[in-house]
C-alpha cells in the first residue's frame, strides 16, 4: 500500500493529514509538529512504526497492515478534564469499528480505560499524551494516539487480541478505516463540547464490557478483584471490593 491512498480519503474537512511510509511513532512525529506550532485537528498516520508505544510503557507492535494514527487537539479546559478525551476517542473508535463490521455477527465493546474489543479480543488501544506549561492548568495540546488492528494482531500480549479483517468478507485498509474513524471522532468531540462529560460517560457505560460483573484489576503494586460498578465523573473505574468501594485511575482490567 502507498501513503498516497491516505490522501484520497474523504476525511472531514476540519482535519489536516500527514501520511508517512514509516515513522518511529505517530505520537512522536505529532509532538515534533506540535512544538513547531501545528494546529488542532492535525493528524499524522504511518503505514508502520519502528517504535510504536502503548500504555504503561509497553511496546505497540506496528507492522504494516494495521492503522497507526495520532490526532492533535487543543481543548481550552483544565488538564484533568482534557484527559477525559480518551473516553471520547474510545467512543469514536467503538462506533467506527462497529460500522466496519456492520452486518457481521460480532460484539464490539469498550474496555476500561480506553481499549476497544471485538468478541472480547482487543483490536484497538489509545495512548494519550499532553504537554502543559509549568504553572498552567490548561494543556498546550494533547495528542491522541490510536492503533487499530486491521490485518493482524500481536502474539504474546497479556490480554487476548484480535483484528478487524477476521470479522469481514472484504479486507479494510488503513485509509478507509481512518476516514471512518475521523468522521466518528468529530461527532463525539462535538458532543463532548456541547453536552459535557456526563453524556460521554453514559454513552461509554452503554458500550462497556463487564459492568455489573466481577473483574480483576492489575495495578502496578497489587491485583484486586471486585464488581465493576461504574465509571465516576472523573473517568475512574468504580470497583466494589470486599473492603469497600475503590475508585481506580490506572490499571489493566481482566474479565473472569
Ligand atoms: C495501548 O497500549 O493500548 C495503547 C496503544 C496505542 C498505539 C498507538 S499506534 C499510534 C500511536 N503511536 C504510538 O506510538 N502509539 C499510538
Amino acid at each position: 500500500m502507498k501513503t498516497s491512498n491516505f490522501f484520497e480519503l474523504k476525511k472531514p474537512s476540519a482535519f489536516t493529514l500527514a501520511a508517512f511510509e514509516s515513522l518511529d511513532s505517530t505520537n512522536d512525529e505529532l509532538r515534533r509538529r506540535a512544538i513547531n506550532g501545528a494546529d488542532a485537528y492535525s493528524v499524522v498516520c504511518a503505514l508502520e512504526q519502528t517504535k510504536g508505544r502503548g500504555r504503561r510503557g509497553r511496546t505497540w507492535v506496528s507492522q504494516s497492515g494495521n492503522l497507526f494514527c495520532s490526532i492533535l487537539m487543543k481543548p481550552r479546559v483544565p488538564i484533568a478534564e482534557a484527559s477525559k478525551s480518551s473516553f471520547v476517542s474510545a467512543l469514536a473508535i467503538h462506533d467506527a469499528i462497529q460500522e466496519a463490521v456492520q452486518g457481521f455477527d460480532c460484539d464490539v465493546a469498550c474496555k476500561w480505560p480506553n481499549d476497544v474489543l471485538i468478541d472480547g479480543y482487543k483490536v484497538s488501544g489509545i495512548l494519550l499524551e499532553t504537554q502543559a506549561q509549568p504553572k498552567s492548568i490548561e494543556p498546550d495540546w494533547l495528542i491522541i494516539g490510536i492503533g487499530i488492528n486491521l490485518a493482524h494482531s500481536p502474539a504474546d500480549t497479556p490480554y487476548p487480541s484480535g483484528y478487524i479483517n477476521a470479522y469481514r468478507d472484504q479486507v479494510i485498509k488503513a485509509p478507509e478505516m481512518l476516514e471512518i474513524l475521523l468522521r466518528h471522532f468529530q461527532v463525539w468531540w462535538e458532543r463532548w463540547e456541547t453536552l459535557g462529560f456526563q453524556a460521554i460517560r453514559n454513552a461509554w457505560l452503554d458500550r462497556a464490557k463487564g459492568v455489573g460483573e466481577e473483574i480483576i484489576v492489575n495495578l502496578s503494586t497489587e491485583c484486586i478483584s471486585g464488581i465493576f460498578e461504574s465509571l465516576d465523573h472523573d473517568g475512574a473505574l468504580v470497583l466494589r471490593t470486599t473492603e469497600g468501594q475503590r475508585h481506580i485511575t490506572a490499571g489493566d482490567v481482566f474479565f473472569k
